[in-house]
């Protein structure tokens, strides 16, 4: 009973922002070093939902190129050293999503490396925001969602966490063959979606076994 009480009254302080940062970067990092992820750069990163670009100035510095999504004009916010690189969408993420359709998977390469949804909080929402980005995400490339894990009822919220958290089993259901999932409860949750394919070696060597 203890260890209970001391959780729940831990979930909101456990995991400071900076440390929830650090996650992500390392995440990146180590998903990102050449010898797993042997994509030619410039390496591209999308944040759907932007707001105060907390978290788009912590990440978007190690990505060649960067897209800030948001239906609110997030310019100011963004650190004017990454204005260079960064294509700023004042739109929905249903039209970003419908703008990138032009470079289909048919027609060329995936482009994404990583996307961070973290837009309108619904699980329709981000499953659309997901379903609409998967197929541009290059193989082992990355996907976060952020608030798939509401630290008690308080924060179904709309305003806070929503429904969000019922998209990772939908993700781990229709996209477990496709990806790898991972949930933590750093800053009420955040999953991880690694895409497999063939040119991801880690998953490579696991598919057909050491040695061949
Ligand atoms: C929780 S905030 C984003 C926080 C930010 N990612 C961070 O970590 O600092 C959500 C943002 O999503 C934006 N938003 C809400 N609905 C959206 C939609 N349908 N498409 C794109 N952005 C949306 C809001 O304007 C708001 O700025």
């Amino acid at each position: 009973m203890a260890t209970q009480l001391k959780t729940n009254a831990m979930v909101d302080s456990d995991c400071t922002k900076e440390q929830y940062w650090k996650l992500i970067k390392s995440v990146c990092a180590s998903c990102f070093g050449e010898a797993h992820y042997p994509h030619s750069r410039p390496y591209t990163y999308v944040e759907i939902g932007v707001a105060s670009a907390r978290t788009f100035n912590t990440v978007a510095p190690l990505f060649d190129i960067a897209h800030a999504v948001d239906i609110g004009d997030v310019t100011g916010s963004i650190d004017p050293t990454l204005l260079g690189r960064t294509t700023v969408h004042v739109c929905t993420s249903d039209d970003y999503v419908a703008s990138i359709s032009g470079i289909g998977v048919e027609h060329s390469a995936p482009a994404l490396d990583c996307v961070f949804i973290d837009g309108l909080h619904t699980y329709d929402q981000v499953m659309a925001d997901f379903r609409g980005v998967f197929p541009y995400v290059r193989e082992g490339g990355l996907v976060f969602l952020h608030d798939t894990y509401p630290a008690d009822a308080r924060h179904l919220d709309p305003c806070l966490c929503g429904d969000v958290f019922r998209a990772t089993e939908t993700l781990r259901r229709d996209y477990g063959h496709l990806a790898e999932v991972l949930s933590t409860p750093a800053d009420f949750g955040v999953t991880i979606v690694r895409k497999m394919g063939i040119d991801a070696p880690y998953v490579h060597w696991m598919k057909r076994g050491p040695g061949e």
